[in-house]
């Protein structure tokens, strides 16, 4: 039996400079794809794979992501009197069952790697799973669920990967990989951001991952990797071997959100999935394009 999967953590403390200014004062993390903020996109996603207990990694200035999943007493109170059943129903989607969000604090941004550390008290014995809520998804069945399908089988590690143009291979982990059935394949190894000619595939790590908890002891040894960071790919190469560790092709769409066209086809895309709004997106984009 696989220790069941119900933890994850999401680091969030990055500083957004690529959405500048909107994220002076904004947690990029806030920012709506149609009307809902990144992080709870995230967050949804992993409640449908049925995880209960969740970590964000925050910065300073990043108050308001825990804020979003508090109780809003006044304006419950104020929706409520004015009976206003469908904005409360939005509301309520916030709502997070007592105890189970907790976040820790990154203080300085060391890395990828440094902040899944900070997150090792909540972490434990446990294996987890990591959103990074920049990666948006459009899928039917919850990534992490599909993550978390693939461990139930094969045990050990699984992400989430896509094939790149070999140009990006240096925005992503890239897997070295062996028996590959198509859909699931076996790391051998995983290289952080390699220019393109060094790349061992172009199959790269998208932001989700069911891990086990062996991952924090290698980070732990702190050793800079990529950028002089302390990264979470060259923590997870060290339990290669050691674990099963496998890159699952997820089915659904994914959106960097890190970026701002991929931001905007996000917009786009999740519009036109809204009976409330395709047809009028449809209308207006025909006039554009
Ligand atoms: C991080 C990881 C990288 C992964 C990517 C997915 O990079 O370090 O391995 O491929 O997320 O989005 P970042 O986007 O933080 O530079």
């Amino acid at each position: 039996m696989r220790k069941p999967l119900k933890k994850a953590v999401l680091p969030v403390a990055g500083l957004g400079t690529r959405f500048l200014p909107a994220t002076k004062v904004l947690a990029k993390e806030m920012l709506p794809v149609v009307d809902k903020p990144l992080i709870q996109y995230a967050i949804e996603e992993a409640r449908a794979a049925g995880i209960e207990q969740f970590c964000l990694v925050t910065g300073r200035g990043k108050t308001a992501l825990v804020e979003h999943f508090d109780l809003a007493y006044e304006l419950e109170h104020t929706l409520k009197e004015r009976a206003k059943t469908d904005a409360l129903d939005l509301l309520r989607s916030t709502a997070m069952a007592p105890g189970s969000l907790m976040s820790v604090r990154q203080q300085v941004p060391l890395g990828l790697g440094h902040a899944i550390w900070c997150a090792r008290a909540f972490v434990g014995d446990d294996p987890f799973a990591i959103l990074l809520p920049d990666d948006l998804v459009l899928a039917d069945v919850s990534w992490v669920k599909q993550l978390a399908e693939v461990y139930a089988e094969t045990g050990g590690n699984v992400v989430a990967v896509e094939e790149v143009p070999r140009e990006h291979t240096n925005r992503y982990g890239i897997l070295k990989t062996g028996k590959d059935d198509g859909r699931v394949a076996e790391v051998l190894g995983l290289v952080e951001k390699p220019k393109p000619e060094e790349a061992p595939s172009t199959l790269s790590i998208i932001g989700r991952y069911v891990l086990m908890p062996e991952v924090i002891a290698e980070i732990a040894r702190f050793e800079k990797g990529a950028g002089g960071e302390i990264q979470l790919t060259d923590a997870m190469a060290r339990l290669i071997g050691r674990q099963p560790f496998h890159g699952l092709r997820c089915q659904g769409r994914r959106f960097d959100c890190g970026d701002k066209a991929g931001f905007l086809e996000a917009q786009i895309a999740f519009a036109l999935k809204r009976p409330d709004l395709a047809g009028k997106v449809r209308a207006f984009l025909a006039r554009y394009v």
